[in-house]
């Protein structure tokens, strides 16, 4: 088992990933969770992990209850949570027992919140079954809903007890949903890490198409990178997280366009949105051209779109641009842009003009 420490201080934890680790989870969890009752939060897609954790709580004799809520992002809503909310209460829930957030971010997001709330904070486990929220979101605290206004605009910072990754339950994911999920994987090597966004170049298709090996060390990897960018700024306030959000600001553009749905998933749009930050970077002379051609390349080469044309969203840059205004990182009327002076060589830039911006999204719509 590879065991990942999130150093936190008092809110500090372990991420473990072992293969088969589900089958074991009541063994792992007997220690942090004790002899309360839990409740597993799951969404309706899970089915076959919800029968073999709930089979492992009881091998270990922890009494479980279970919620399973509808699968997609319109769960991460007000109405869902607080039917959420409302049924851990009728559970008997206390502050210091433990809900276990089994599915993707959704899931993770949202059982993430509602424990953060629930009679002013209550403990989670993390059980991540995406490659997206095993690599990302499942790691580091931030939880939430969203808002008519926009994505994850409501929530909290709150650090689960323990995450536990099983990479063997990607085995039953689509392999759109784990090509999505590995544009997270790839943004840890194009952030700060070009050896790594070396191995992903020669071992990306393995991983996508099930190569046991490569998917744990590249989950091991990613959690260790994001676990070392959390510890250093868990409140996103010195601007090193925020370099997590790599391709996230033109993503976000073009999964509004699409509606937050099916039509451009969330790790696809990260994508194509890091493909344009790169190529945003090397227009204005930031980065090389070479660099931004090798990470477009290696996009395409994943089945992932590279950029705006690969997206296929077809919106005027202007309305694009209206996206970005509306993000929830813009600041006192500027909008901090992640851009790189090459792969692995990626900053925060405060002084990025959108009206440029514009102009280049209307060259590439072309
Ligand atoms: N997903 C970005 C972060 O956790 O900061």
């Amino acid at each position: 088992m590879t065991v990942v420490p999130v150093a936190l201080g008092a809110r500090s934890y372990e991420v473990r990933i072992a293969s088969g680790l589900l089958t074991r989870a009541g063994d792992e969890l007997s220690p942090v969770i004790g002899t309360r009752p839990v409740v597993i939060v799951a969404d309706e897609h899970v089915a076959p992990h919800l029968a073999t954790l709930r089979q492992s709580l009881r091998a270990a004799g922890i009494v479980s209850s279970e919620i399973v809520l509808p699968a997609g992002e319109g769960t991460k809503s007000w109405a869902v949570l607080e039917r959420l909310c409302d049924a851990l209460l009728a559970a008997g829930v206390e502050r210091q027992d433990h809900v276990i957030a089994l599915g993707g971010g959704v899931i993770g997001d949202l059982v993430g919140f509602a424990t953060a709330i629930l009679k002013r904070g209550c403990r989670f486990v993390q059980v991540p079954t995406t490659l997206l929220a095993q690599v990302d979101s499942s790691v580091g605290g931030k939880t939430g809903i969203n808002a008519r206004a926009g994505k994850n605009l409501i929530g909290a910072f709150h650090q689960p007890s323990v995450v536990l990754i099983d990479p063997d339950v990607l085995d039953t994911l689509p392999e759109r949903q784990v090509r999505a999920g590995y544009a997270e994987v790839v943004k840890y090597g194009l952030i700060d890490d070009a050896d790594f966004f070396a191995w992903c170049e020669a071992n990306g298709a393995a991983l996508i198409a099930g190569d046991a090996d490569a998917r744990a060390y590249a989950i091991a990897h990613a959690v260790s990178a994001k676990a070392r960018i959390v510890g250093e700024d868990e409140f996103e306030t010195t601007g090193r997280r925020a370099l997590l959000n790599l391709g996230h600001t033109f993503g976000h553009a073009l999964e509004a366009e699409a509606g937050f749905s099916d039509r451009l998933l969330h790790g696809e749009a990260v994508a194509a949105g890091c493909g344009l930050a790169f190529d945003y970077s090397a227009t204005i002379g930031l980065c090389s051209r070479d660099d931004a051609d090798r990470v477009a390349a290696h996009w395409r080469a994943s089945g992932l779109p590279d950029g705006l044309a690969a997206s296929r969203i077809t919106a005027p840059a202007a309305r694009l641009v209206e996206h970005m205004r509306h993000d929830k990182k813009m600041a006192a009327g500027t909008l901090p842009l992640l851009l790189a002076r090459g792969i692995g060589e990626t900053f925060l830039d405060k002084t990025v003009a959108l009206d440029r911006v514009e102009l280049f999204l209307e060259t590439e719509a072309r």
